[in-house]
């Protein structure tokens, strides 16, 4: 097996790429009289002087059709912000034109007219896509006509302004530019913004899921008028009265130079995003990420009785981290398009209802889902004081019932199609639907299980895809490299031996008398953890001496050498400043070792449950920093590395107290994969993911389940179980402190910790982070980088469900 570092290669292509294109044409500034673009493949798009925009043909797919868009066009991912023909796309060879009588417009081959700017305009002197992102019609004396920030699809960018009556329309799915069922829009008559849904095909609005506020009936001089995306990415709503609302208020900005944009997304979410403007130390650290976003609970926010809410029909909708609308079909019901996830569902056939001599409920059986339920305006019977029982059977031997709901008290029978059905733990709701009865046993609930696929498997397809796809990439960039070299090739050779020598690793092969020698004979004993022992040893060399920390590997279920140095040279290629570094490692017959760092202060168990409390902003930086390793080993490098041991006997610190993750990569190096079975758990009671106890795919989320046990541990400087604690309810840490957050008393988790009360705010998010990381169910948990934005309060944390329901569906 090779490591080769794939996202290296990639950025060295993409340097290449984005080099190649300043230099194959410089920006055009005007666009004057008599220009055109064809749509097709190798059409050059406008450009703003920055470089920042691009105007041009947007290919859809693969199909060859096109959209006439605006999208980033400095970053890898060219993201839209605009479109013109998002219902109409542009077969291949239309034409966008500035006419040299002054119109502009986009017609097909055929000469049809597909799209041009609304108010038909004429007496055009020139375009220009500026360098906002907005492309303007002007005339002779500068004056603008039609400006793309002025009929604005479902992106609002910096320095955009929204005016009263001015609206969003989301797009109808990810890649579907067609008008989609969530609209913004700034209310004429009451200053407010709102969301809402729409009847499609028609403008027609339903229900308001989030209003700003901003009206003032009694004196509408203080209403709203405009909203406006600022430079800095502050949302705001300017008032009449001159005073200004602003909806970002509280959000904290990212620190560094970032794009913003603010999108009406597929689901419904009015979301503002930041993605950095520039790499850092050769890289894109991140794609675009949410900042803010509203409503806070689209489930429950959007629950009108008409329209198919967040998911579409016969779905119901959970809140997942980061306030998105997670849609699942009812047992017995698939998604009505594959694609599409908010699109709603169709019930799989269902033998028919009393047609035959066979009683209904012979035909059928009842699935519960638990906490879930509909709007009442969805009934056609709702009766008191029945229970569970009768009303299962009422609705079995009823034609007509579909679904019966048992809540507060009442049987409510339901008729199709179900709209705006949600899933909320925090309410006693319970769904039994009729299912065929030949079907109870496979017609499990349909979540699309995205993340928990065979890791290895996924890793190598992805890889091999890579490889492929750059092949040819390889040689077209090869010819065109030749010539870039005569141009700049200083400057790249540069570049080049800069990033290569990153991959390198000095991995020093010890012998088994060296290490025999610096440990002393293995006298001082640091540690003993799950993979072996750890020793206190020093090496000595004419300019230095340096301790190590030497780990001599016990259950080794491993195959050859080669493999053994590759897996710890791969190890080694990982020292971000969070981890243990590798130093070396000793292969010889049956003796392995493997040298690291000398780590001088302990492990973080020693700190947190030792005599004295380490203070809270030391502790919240060692868990941001433990956050954000572990977002390295999981998303950033060659491979993604899977620790399975997360807990604070394997956090070290080092002279500066900085926490750093030890025994990384060692699950792989010693386990083969039969072992990830229920009968092979690893990891520490207390901290293990409940994955491990079922048949479940392990993935890179049972680490963050176990960071989340351990970041309670951290923030109250407690274990995860106290057995000796005279207070039941206190003895598993994770319990209390869900019952401690649900009772608004967060305060009992840090009872002598003054500083951590003196900063509830604070002390709620990292509680409420904790809660997400432990969900029972691995799909609602975060991934790491997530968590890291919620840690310092990039992300906004939605208000975390019981991380183990009291009864589960699956
Ligand atoms: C673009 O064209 C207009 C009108 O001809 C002119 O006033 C303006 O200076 C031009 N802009 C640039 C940057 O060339
Ligand atoms: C600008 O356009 C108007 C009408 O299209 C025309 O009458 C006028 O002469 C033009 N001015 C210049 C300076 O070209
Ligand atoms: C987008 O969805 C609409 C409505 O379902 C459909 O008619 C249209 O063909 C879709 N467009 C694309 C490009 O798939
Ligand atoms: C607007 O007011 C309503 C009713 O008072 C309230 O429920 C809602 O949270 C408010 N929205 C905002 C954004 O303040
Ligand atoms: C609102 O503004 C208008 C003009 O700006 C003014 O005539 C009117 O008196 C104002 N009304 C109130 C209630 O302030
Ligand atoms: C909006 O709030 C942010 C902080 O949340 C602040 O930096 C910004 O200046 C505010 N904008 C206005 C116009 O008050």
């Amino acid at each position: 097996m090779a490591y080769p570092c794939f996202r290296t290669t990639l950025n060295l292509l993409l340097f290449l790429v984005l080099t190649l294109s300043v230099f194959a044409q410089t920006p055009n500034v005007n666009v004057t009289l008599g220009s055109h673009l064809i749509a097709s493949d190798s059409s050059v798009p406008w450009k703003s002087p920055s470089g920042d925009f691009a105007f041009g043909f947007h290919k859809i797919n693969d199909q060859k059709l096109f959209l006439l868009g605006i999208w980033f066009d400095g970053i890898p991912e060219k993201t839209l912000v605009w479109y013109a023909n998002g219902d109409d796309l542009a077969p291949e060879g239309s034409k966008v034109e500035l006419t040299l009588d002054g119109s502009f417009r986009l017609t097909s081959p055929q000469g049809r007219e597909i799209w041009n700017p609304r108010s038909s305009v004429d007496g055009v002197a020139y375009a220009a896509l500026l360098n906002n992102g907005n492309f303007i019609l002007t005339d002779n004396s500068s004056k603008s006509l039609w400006e793309s920030f002025k009929d604005p699809r479902d992106t609002m960018l910096p320095t955009q302004i929204l005016e009263v009556g001015g609206k969003l329309s989301s797009r109808l799915q990810e890649s579907n530019y067609s008008k989609g069922r969530f609209l913004l829009r700034l209310q004429p008559n009451d200053g407010s913004i709102v969301l809402k849904t729409i009847a499609l095909p028609t403008d027609s609005e339903y229900g308001t899921y989030f209003t700003s506020n901003t009206s003032d009936e009694a004196s509408p001089n203080s209403s709203g008028y405009q909203l406006v995306l600022d430079k800095s990415g502050h949302l705001n709503v300017l008032l009449h009265s001159r005073s200004v609302v602003n909806l970002t208020m509280g959000r904290e900005f990212p620190a560094g130079d970032y794009f913003y944009r603010a999108t009406l997304d597929v689901d419904g979410l009015f979301t503002l995003y930041g993605h950095p403007r520039a790499q850092i130390n050769g890289r894109w650290g991140r794609t675009w990420f949410a900042i803010w976003s509203v409503p806070e609970n689209i489930c429950s926010d959007s629950n009108g009785d008409l329209g198919g809410g967040p998911c579409g029909y016969n779905s119901y909708c959970s809140l997942g981290t980061n306030r998105r609308p997670l849609c699942e079909c009812l047992p017995g019901f698939s998604l009505s398009d594959t694609n599409n996830k908010f699109g709603g569902c169709q019930q799989n056939s269902l033998p028919n209802c009393g047609q035959g001599k066979e009683k209904p409920e012979d035909l059928y059986a009842i699935q519960e889902v638990q906490n879930t339920f509909w709007p009442t305006s969805s009934n056609y019977e709702m009766m008191p004081s029945l229970n569970e029982d009768e009303c299962r059977r009422l609705c079995l031997s009823d034609c007509n019932c579909v679904v019966a709901v048992i809540k507060g008290g009442f049987c409510h029978k339901k008729k199709l199609p179900l709209s705006n059905g949600r899933k909320d733990y925090t309410t006693f709701g319970k769904a039994l639907v009729k299912v065929s009865n030949s079907a109870v046993s496979s017609d499990e609930p349909s979540r699309p299980k995205s993340d928990t696929g065979n890791k290895n498997q996924t890793t190598s397809v992805l890889a091999g895809a890579i490889l492929l796809g750059s092949s040819a990439l390889l040689i077209f960039l090869f010819i065109v490299g030749v010539s870039l070299f005569l141009l700049q090739g200083h400057h790249r050779r540069r570049k080049l031996t800069r990033s290569s020598s990153i991959l390198e690793t000095n991995l020093r092969s010890f012998t088994y008398k060296d290490l025999k020698e610096a440990t002393d004979g293995f006298r001082e004993q640091l540690g003993r953890g799950s993979f072996g022992t750890v020793y206190k040893g020093l090496l000595t060399s004419q300019s230095s001496r340096n301790y190590v920390a030497v780990k001599k590997l016990e259950r080794m279920v491993q195959e050859g050498e080669k493999e053994f140095k590759t897996e710890a040279s791969a190890i080694a290629k990982t020292h971000p400043k969070n981890l243990v570094r590798l130093l070396g490692f000793c292969d010889e017959g049956t003796n392995r070792l493997l040298v690291y760092e000398f780590m001088s202060n302990g492990t973080l168990a020693s700190f947190l449950f030792g005599i004295s409390k380490p203070d809270w902003n030391k502790r919240i930086q060692m868990a941001s920093g433990i956050a954000r390793a572990l977002t390295y080993l999981h998303e950033e490098c060659s491979t993604q590395i899977i620790h399975c041991d997360i807990k604070p006997q394997n956090i070290l610190l080092d002279d500066t107290f900085t926490a750093r993750i030890s025994d990384f990569g060692l699950a792989k190096l010693l386990m083969n994969e039969q072992t990830r079975t229920q009968t092979g758990i690893r990891g520490t009671r207390g901290y293990v993911a409940p994955e491990w106890f079922r048949n479940m795919p392990i993935t890179a989320k049972v680490d963050v389940y176990s960071y989340g046990v351990m970041l309670l541990e951290i923030i109250c400087c407690r274990k995860c179980l106290d057995m000796e604690n005279e207070n039941e309810e206190e003895i598993i840490l994770a319990d209390w402190a869900y019952d401690c957050y649900k009772r608004r008393k967060l305060g009992k988790l840090v009872e002598t910790d003054e500083e951590a009360k003196n900063d509830m705010k604070k002390l709620e998010r990292l509680v409420m982070v904790s809660i997400w990381c432990m969900q029972e169910d691995p799909s609602l948990r975060p991934s790491m980088w997530t968590v890291t934005q919620m840690l310092e309060g990039i992300i906004q944390v939605s208000a975390p469900p019981c991380p183990s329901p009291f009864s589960s569906i699956s």
